[in-house]
């Protein structure tokens, strides 16, 4: 399968992307910046392809949709990359993961890192600074990442699109104390993204090391979902194809 990788450069995505190589697949890294690049050599010579732009740009990420467009299609998309704290919260991980579905048309499967933190997120759009001009939300962001999913999974029966809690695991992000495990954290969304197991096929999941589990009861909330799908369209004024 060829699979985008967002956010390879270091902790889960980089990990995913040297056990999809090794398992024989296609994929594309992507890096933050040029120079960030640079830490993906060694998977570039093994065959990744790449990417570069930083999600805090809505003008980059959308110039790397337009790239993978003309390119060979993509079967999957990995949505990972992921901060956890600043301004760039909500562009980097909401906008850029949206844009990128609404403007990539191809890649039947959507997996996106979610998190445990997302149960402590408030199911609010009024007010959100979704341009990042102030600190965002984590929880919030990961909120609303899930529910991205389950919008999906409900008006795109023609996508397979999960979301997964990864676990807190010792990457920079997660710190060197962080007591949950890597090669765990970053096996669920290769599973999603390349396997044709029956649980997998059941589009919509938020899953925890291989196990599907309850998202915050927002998630499901029909009149959410639309408002999210809304106000992302307006916020961006790009809206998912067929809405
Ligand atoms: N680690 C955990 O315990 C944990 C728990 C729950 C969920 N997650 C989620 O899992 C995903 C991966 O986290 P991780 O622990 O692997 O984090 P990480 O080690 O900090 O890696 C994050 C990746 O995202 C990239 N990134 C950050 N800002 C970016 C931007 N503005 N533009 C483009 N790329 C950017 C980083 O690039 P640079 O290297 O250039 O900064 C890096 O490749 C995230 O979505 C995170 O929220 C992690």
């Amino acid at each position: 399968m060829r699979i985008l990788m967002t956010g390879s450069t270091d902790g889960l995505g980089r990990t995913a992307v040297e056990t999809l190589l090794a398992t024989g697949h296609d994929v594309v890294a992507h890096a933050r910046t040029a120079d960030r690049a640079a830490a993906l050599d060694a998977l570039t010579a093994r065959g990744a392809g790449l990417v570069v732009g930083d999600f805090e740009d809505r003008e980059a990420v959308v110039r790397i949709a337009a790239e993978l467009t003309e390119q060979d299609p993509l079967d999957a998309i990995i949505h990972n990359a992921g901060v956890h704290t600043g301004r760039a919260v909500m562009p980097v991980n909401v906008i850029a993961p949206y844009l990128l579905t609404a403007l990539i048309d191809g890649p039947r499967r959507h997996i996106y890192l979610s998190s445990g933190s997302h149960y402590g997120g408030h199911p609010v759009l009024d007010g959100v600074d979704w341009r990042g001009t102030t600190a965002g939300s984590y929880g919030d962001s990961k909120l609303f990442v899930t529910t991205l999913v389950a919008a999906l999974a409900r008006l795109r029966p023609d996508l397979l699109v999960h979301a997964v809690d990864p676990g807190w695991v010792p990457t920079r992000m997660g710190g060197p104390n962080a007591p949950d495990d890597l090669d765990l954290g970053h096996e669920t969304q290769i599973w999603l993204a390349t396997s044709d197991d029956p649980g997998v096929l059941a589009s919509g999941g938020y899953w925890y090391h291989r196990q599907r589990r309850e998202p915050h009861g927002a998630v499901h909330d029909e009149h959410f979902q639309d408002r999210l799908l809304r106000t992302l369209a307006g916020e961006t004024g790009v809206a998912l194809p067929g809405r």
